[in-house]
């Protein structure tokens, strides 16, 4: 294993800003991970994994540590049987390359997630979700090396405590732990409709009335390629925001003021109101702030069109979001982490 020094982040992360890592190492299997977060503790650095890069944001001040990229392969059966196929794969593993491999198995449970960019070390964090899907509905268990004692753990479905884009691993436990691999239980059956909106108007307008894994593929690629910045043409994150959670009452209140507001039922007594609908009614969709631009076909992405450093994306982010606040009193959240 090779430690490189000096390493600049505005290089390993897709919004590209950020300086440099004090450190950085590729892991490719869970004995080096162990011996490099032994060494790192008993010398005090602070340590942070990076998988594709595609949901971090990097500060200009960089890391003043050790980064870990996880480089972990495998792509297992574990378990068969008439109705479902259990997987382990590994965390280092590419995202869309492990959906592409379940549909070419004709496994269902995954394929509405194509496309998403990072790895799959990186999926469980923050819940990874599209069309309908989102990890937390397939994922049994996952391996995980907890760094505060240095021993491999199995975390059950329920012990990664999910919700909507959220898991412990950026919440109580941040920090805690290193997704070695992930376990998740695919079912054989062709995708069942109801199908998410947007995905069954892609179908009406494609006259598309058979639902294979890979046609249900093929139309997520196709859906996103319209809505979403490919990261290795255009610097960005994906979502950049996440969608807004209210309650009924806040949602009475908002529905009498915005009659045209869209809400999406989370069936327990909240609502998830789109923060891309929230930036568009605003006026800031397509915009360019401090060199990030508000992206014209999809308000919830942000772009990195020629701001400077961090500074630029945190005055733009906190615009957008300050002027969502004034006309709804609804304060919008960043999705993608921070590395720190
Ligand atoms: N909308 C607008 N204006 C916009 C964008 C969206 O009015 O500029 C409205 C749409 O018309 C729609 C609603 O907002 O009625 C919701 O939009 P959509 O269903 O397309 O998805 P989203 O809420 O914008 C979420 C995820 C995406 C995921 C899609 C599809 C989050 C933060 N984002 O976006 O995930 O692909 O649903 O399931 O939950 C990501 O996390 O990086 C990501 C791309």
């Amino acid at each position: 294993m090779e430690i490189h020094t000096n390493i600049p982040l505005k290089n390993y992360t897709t919004m590209r800003l950020g300086g440099p890592a004090r450190f950085m190492v590729d892991v490719h299997t869970s004995d080096e991970l162990k011996a490099v977060v032994a060494n790192a503790r008993s010398k005090n650095i602070p340590l942070f994994v990076l998988g594709g890069g595609s949901n971090v944001i990097a500060r200009d001040e960089g890391y003043n540590g050790l980064i870990i990229r996880m480089r972990i392969p495998g792509f297992e059966v574990v378990s068969d049987d008439a109705s479902s196929t259990t997987l382990k794969i590994g965390g280092g593993e590419d995202w869309d390359a492990t959906v592409k491999r379940t549909v070419d198995l004709r496994l269902s449970g995954i394929e509405a997630m194509s496309a998403i960019p990072g790895t799959v070390g990186a999926s469980p964090v923050q819940n990874i979700g599209a069309y309908g899907q989102e990890i937390a509905d397939t994922l049994q268990s996952l391996e995980a090396l907890d760094v505060t004692t240095g021993q491999i753990v199995t975390l059950s479905n329920q012990d990664c405590g999910f919700s909507y884009r959220h898991s412990i691993f950026r919440g109580d436990a941040k920090g805690r732990y290193i997704i070695i691999n992930i376990t998740l239980k695919l079912w054989k059956s062709l995708p069942q409709p109801p199908f998410y909106d947007s995905l069954q108007s892609y179908f009406d307008t494609h006259n598309i009335s058979i639902f294979t894994h890979q046609i249900v593929r093929d139309s997520v690629i196709a859906i996103r390629a319209e809505k979403l910045p490919d990261p290795r043409d255009v610097a960005n994150t994906g979502s950049f925001f996440k969608n807004a959670i209210v309650d009924n009452w806040r949602l009475d209140e908002l529905r009498q003021q915005h009659p045209d507001i869209k809400t999406y039922d989370m069936g327990d007594g909240t609502f998830k109101v789109p923060s891309g609908w929230l930036i568009e009614k605003v006026g800031a969709k397509g915009r360019l702030y401090h060199g990030m631009r508000v992206y014209d076909k999809n308000a919830l992405v942000l772009i990195n069109e020629s701001a400077t450093g961090y500074a630029d994306l945190a005055a733009a982010r906190d615009e957008i979001v300050g002027k969502v606040r004034d006309t709804f009193r609804i304060l919008i959240e960043q999705e993608p982490l921070e590395i720190e």
